[in-house]
């Protein structure tokens, strides 16, 4: 019995590493939308454009960019931006491009953003996240969605249903904490273990977040990197913790992080480094949000955890 149940797990960590590497070779030739080629036109300096985050809004919506399919990337922006429930806080969209072959004027016409940074590429979605936080500490908005640009929860018309339920009905100004993915996203780790493969590095960041050992009794995760936190969220735990995290996943390949393995298919590297993939797994012990019954809160569409006010 134990045999069968090594095989099948074998079997599962070895088809999520095919897809991913699948999926990794062709977002490499995304080519096909429209608007694509201008995105790739060469700017008069290399990526003069980058505009600064000097006041504080009451809600950001933070995209990190490289180069999905562009089109989709500014019908996902339209889309927030029609949420009634928030056009009361007037969202501004910061995108953070980690693609320098891109002319970042373009882009931003484009997506019709407020605001575009360029960022070296490292350290996947989750870097470009703490480095807006570590940026904008002190300023940061009432309410941050952070975001890949490659969402899923859209559809020809507008916002999925449960994307557009948690944003219209479930959200008010006292969400602490909100995932923005599919239910189906959104699991239950037990201290690092988990069927579709371990990050043992979850029971270090547990151990360095909560000053304690990770506890038994489930920790709720939710893939992707999508959510909603709010600035009471991010300033309760110290700008020290966003700038050591940052220095992880940013490390450059010859730092010691990168020897961590996760499969025979998975190598670490600054791009796209273990530790990016630990952080994505993070945000809800993070963001004090980590209770086992997420999962089952989220299906009785109470998906968020609140402040108090
Ligand atoms: C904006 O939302 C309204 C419903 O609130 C919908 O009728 C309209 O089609 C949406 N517009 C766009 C451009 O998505
Ligand atoms: C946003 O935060 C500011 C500063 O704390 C506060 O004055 C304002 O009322 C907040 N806005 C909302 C909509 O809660
Ligand atoms: C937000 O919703 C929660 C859950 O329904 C509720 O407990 C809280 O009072 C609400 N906050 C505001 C400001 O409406
Ligand atoms: C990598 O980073 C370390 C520590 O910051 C530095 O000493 C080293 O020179 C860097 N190596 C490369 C190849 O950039």
């Amino acid at each position: 019995m134990k045999q069968y149940y090594l095989i099948i797990t074998f079997l599962i960590v070895l088809t999520t590493s095919i897809i991913m590497y699948i999926n990794k070779w062709r977002s490499g030739l995304n080519f096909t939308n429209k608007h694509a080629y201008f995105l790739y036109l060469k700017p008069k300096e290399i990526n003069s454009h980058n505009d600064l985050i000097t006041s504080q809004s009451q809600f950001d919506i933070v995209i990190s960019y490289y180069s999905e399919d562009i089109d989709y990337v500014a019908q996902y922006i339209r889309y927030l931006r029609n949420v009634s429930n928030l056009k009361k806080f007037n969202p501004r969209i910061i995108v953070y491009n980690k693609n320098s072959k891109i002319n970042n004027e373009v882009l931003k016409i484009l997506l019709d953003a407020d605001i575009i940074q360029l960022l070296p590429n490292l350290g996947r979605e989750g870097a470009t996240y703490l480095y807006h936080i570590i940026q904008n500490y002190h300023r940061i908005a009432n309410h941050t969605i952070f975001s890949q640009a490659g969402v899923e929860g859209i559809t020809n018309n507008g916002l999925a249903n449960w994307y557009l339920d948690r944003l219209e009905n479930q959200f008010n100004s006292s969400v602490g904490y909100m995932p923005l993915v599919n239910n189906h996203m959104i699991t239950t780790y037990d201290c690092g273990l988990h069927l579709t493969g371990n990050f043992p590095r979850m029971v270090q960041m547990w151990a360095m977040l909560q000053h304690s050992l990770c506890p038994p009794g489930g920790q709720a995760v939710a893939f992707r990197g999508q959510f909603l936190v709010s600035r009471k969220r991010i300033q309760n735990r110290d700008l020290e913790i966003y700038k050591y995290m940052y220095d992880l996943i940013t490390a450059n390949s010859s730092h010691w992080l990168h020897r961590d393995l996760r499969s025979l298919f998975f190598k670490s590297t600054p791009d796209n480094p273990i530790f990016g993939h630990t952080v994505e797994r993070t945000w809800t012990v993070l963001f004090k949000c980590s209770k086992p019954d997420l999962h089952d809160r989220c299906e009785r569409r109470e998906c968020a955890c609140f402040d108090e006010s």
